[in-house]
């Protein structure tokens, strides 16, 4: 997978991309991220990429050139290293806090596209035009607003690297993520089997997989229940385990 970043701070990359699972897939060439500075596509003379908002108010907006310069820059490279068609494909996502707010099931959906191009917004926010005839959709990571959208991009992309094949070891363990089956995760406890009196649940010591695997999947529901009673509308599950829950409200 290959992913841009349009920003107007590129320096707020380094730290997060160069460490742990992103900056180990990276290496491993993975996948590879470019982050690109808006303001090299501000071309009038004082290189500026804000300005006023017609109308008035408070604030400033990113102006429409450098961020159309700058996705056409990036489909350009992509046309010339892979083929004018990748480029076309390539999707272009705004991070805004307008867009439809990202869950587990949009990243899995966005993993299907090779090249994707993210816009950091910032001050204000973007021209409407941005919106209207460059993107090809627009996320939010959530009901409250950040000052720029470089903090979601990089949320946007640890969550799509880790979802690449080969770059978390065991897949296994992607599987049991909370909203990878719709549920949250099961309790999980590791050495020493007590602590300060706190025994860990015996059935995880007993070796039954088959238990273990049942009681796993009990817990998600129960917590799932209890926490986030909101995700179990949609959730995969058997008609035993619609009764286990039924059972448990009892
Ligand atoms: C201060 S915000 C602008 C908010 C804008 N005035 C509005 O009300 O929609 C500046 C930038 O931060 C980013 N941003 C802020 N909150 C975000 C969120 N919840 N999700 C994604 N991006 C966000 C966007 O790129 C946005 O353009």
């Amino acid at each position: 997978m290959n992913i841009h970043v349009l920003t107007l701070f590129p320096e707020m990359f380094q730290g997060p991309f160069q460490e742990s699972i992103v900056g180990r897939a990276m290496e491993r060439g993975l996948v590879s991220i470019q982050i690109h500075n808006i303001r090299d596509y501000a071309h009038d003379k004082h290189r500026m990429a804000d300005d006023y908002p017609f109308g008035g108010g408070g604030g400033m907006v990113l102006k429409p050139e450098p961020l159309f310069l700058g996705v056409e820059d990036v489909k350009s490279r992509i046309a010339d290293e892979s083929s004018p068609q990748r480029a076309e494909d390539a999707q272009v996502v705004l991070l805004s806090p307008q867009g439809e707010v990202l869950t587990q099931e949009i990243v899995k959906e966005m993993t299907s596209h090779p090249d994707i191009i993210f816009i950091c917004g910032h001050y204000e926010g973007v021209d409407e035009r941005v919106r209207e005839h460059l993107i090809d959709r627009e996320i939010s990571i959530g009901d409250y607003v950040l000052s720029g959208g470089e903090i979601p991009a990089m949320v946007v992309v640890d969550s799509l690297v880790r979802l690449i094949p080969g770059v978390v070891g065991d897949t296994e363990s992607l599987e049991d993520d909370s909203h990878s089956s719709g549920l949250i995760q099961f309790p999980q406890y590791t050495r020493p089997s007590e602590y300060r009196g706190w025994p860990v649940p015996p059935v995880l010591l007993s070796g039954n997989h088959q238990e273990v695997h049942l009681w796993r999947r009990q817990q998600s529901l129960r917590r799932t229940q209890r926490q986030r009673p909101d995700l179990l509308a949609r959730a995969p599950l058997s008609p035993q385990e619609r009764l286990f829950l039924e059972h448990l409200g009892e």
